[in-house]
């Protein structure tokens, strides 16, 4: 079973950021400091899940306006995909940014991760998705998603996406 932290040393913050590169960059050889490329103007939090003392998946957000968060990166190490990981980090995300008072949560997704996305109650939102030729090549685009925070019901992606029938 994962344990789900948020990211407060440096050592933590280094594993995140290798992770992150060998999940969702390196294989579309992207340079290794992509990430700071694609960084955004805002207030930044990070979690790490980890298993066994071992690293096995990572979420990174940005605060980008007084109630809106935006979540920026998310990956799951490739041996460790399809067992929870994700919807662990991500329902923690959700728990995080409702004791905060977030009202709309937003994301980026991939392709590869929309339908994932919809099971954690996440619908399209309104705007045009960026494109990245980089990306294209490798056969991914992107959609624009949201998921509005719902006060006074529990703190749990998997709840609220169940009970929409996702
Ligand atoms: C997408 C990703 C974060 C999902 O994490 P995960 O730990 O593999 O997913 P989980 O095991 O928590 O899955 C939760 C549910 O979503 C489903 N799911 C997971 N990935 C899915 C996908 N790509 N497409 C459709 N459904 C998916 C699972 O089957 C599971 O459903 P269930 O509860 O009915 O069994 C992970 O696979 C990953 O890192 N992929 C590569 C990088 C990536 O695409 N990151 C997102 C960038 S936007």
């Amino acid at each position: 079973m994962a344990t789900v932290k948020t990211v407060t040393t440096a050592d933590a913050a280094a594993k995140l950021d290798e992770l992150l590169w060998v999940v969702l960059w390196q294989p579309l050889g992207l340079p290794r400091d992509i990430r700071h490329t694609l960084s955004l103007e805002g207030e930044e939090f990070e979690l790490l899940a980890q298993e066994n003392g071992q690293v096995v998946g990572g979420l990174v957000a940005v605060w980008t306006g007084g109630t809106e968060i935006e979540l920026r990166h998310l990956a799951v190490a490739s041996h460790a995909q399809g067992h929870g990981i994700g919807r662990s980090l991500v329902t923690e995300f959700y728990r995080i940014a409702k004791t905060k008072n977030c009202e709309r949560i937003h994301t980026i997704a991939r392709n590869t991760s929309g339908e994932f996305f919809r099971m954690l109650g996440f619908q399209t939102a309104p705007g045009q998705a960026p494109e990245h030729p980089i990306f294209r090549e490798h056969g991914i685009s992107f959609e624009l998603m949201e998921r509005f925070v719902e006060q006074g019901t529990p703190a749990d992606c998997s709840t609220a996406a169940r009970s929409r029938g996702g």
